[in-house]
C-alpha cells in the first residue's frame, strides 16, 4: 500500500537508518522464497520499531506475528541486556528461516521463539511486557489486545500494524476483516486507560500507551 508518492518513500528511505546487511538479505530472501513477502515490515517499519524499542528499553517484548523475523530482529535491538523477546507464529513452514536469521543476528539467546495459535500461547506466558506488537491475523486483533492488556506494565507500548487495511476502514463495502480492524481501532479510541496515536506509517500502525 502507497499513500505516498515512491519517490518521497524513496527520499524518506534514504533519511533513516540504513538497513543492515542481515535484513536486506533476510529482506531479499522473504521476497523470493516465501508466500506474500509483502507481509515483511520493511525497512522504514523496521526502523520505527526499532526506534521505538531503543527508546522504551524493554525488558520484555511480545510479538504475535513472527514471519521470517525481521521485525523481531529490529525490536530486539531496544531490549534490556537480561530482556527477552516473545515471538509466535502459527506457520511452522517459517521456522527454519526465522531461525537461521536470529542466529545471524546473534539473538538467539534473546529470542523464546513459539510456533501455534497466539490466542493459545499467549495465556501461558507468565510474563509481563513493555512493549507488544500486534502483527498476526486481523480477524484477532481485539482479542489480543484483551488478553495482553492486563500483562503490560503501566508506560509500557502497544503496537498494531495495518490498522488502515489499506484504506478499507473508510470504504462502504466491507469484509471481516475490515470490520474486525474498524472495531479494533474504536476500541482503543474509547479505552480510557490508554493514551494513543494511529501513525500513518505503511498501512497504519496504531501506537498505544497504557496510562
Ligand atoms: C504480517 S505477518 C508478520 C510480519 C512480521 N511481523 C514482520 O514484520 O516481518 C503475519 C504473521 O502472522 C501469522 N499468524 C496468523 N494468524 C496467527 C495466529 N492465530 N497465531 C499466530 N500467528 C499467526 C502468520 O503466519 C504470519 O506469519
Amino acid at each position: 500500500m502507497h499513500f505516498f508518492p515512491e519517490s518521497l518513500e524513496r527520499y524518506v528511505e534514504e533519511h533513516t537508518t540504513t538497513e543492515s546487511e542481515l535484513l536486506r538479505q533476510l529482506n531479499r530472501e522473504t521476497q523470493a522464497r516465501i508466500y506474500m513477502p509483502q507481509m515483511l515490515s520493511g525497512h522504514l517499519q523496521g526502523q520505527l520499531l526499532r526506534m521505538i524499542s531503543l527508546l522504551v528499553r524493554p525488558k520484555n517484548i511480545l510479538e504475535i506475528g513472527t514471519f521470517t523475523g525481521y521485525s523481531a530482529i529490529c525490536m530486539s535491538e531496544g531490549l534490556q541486556e537480561d530482556g527477552i523477546l516473545y515471538t509466535i507464529d502459527i506457520n511452522e513452514e517459517l521456522k527454519e528461516m526465522a531461525e537461521r536469521y536470529f542466529e545471524q543476528a546473534g539473538i538467539r539467546d534473546k529470542i523464546d521463539y513459539r510456533i501455534g495459535n497466539a490466542t493459545d500461547i499467549i495465556p501461558e506466558l507468565n510474563v509481563s511486557f513493555d512493549l507488544v506488537f500486534i502483527d498476526a491475523d486481523k480477524i484477532n486483533y481485539t482479542k489480543y489486545y484483551e488478553l495482553v492488556f492486563d500483562r503490560v506494565n503501566s508506560g509500557g507500548v502497544i503496537l498494531a500494524d495495518n490498522v488502515l487495511w489499506s484504506g478499507k476502514i473508510i470504504e462502504p463495502v466491507r469484509d471481516d476483516e475490515t470490520n474486525a480492524l474498524m472495531a479494533f481501532n474504536d476500541r482503543v479510541q474509547q479505552d480510557h486507560r490508554v493514551d494513543n496515536v494511529l501513525i500513518t506509517q505503511r498501512d497504519g500502525l496504531m501506537m498505544i500507551r497504557k496510562k
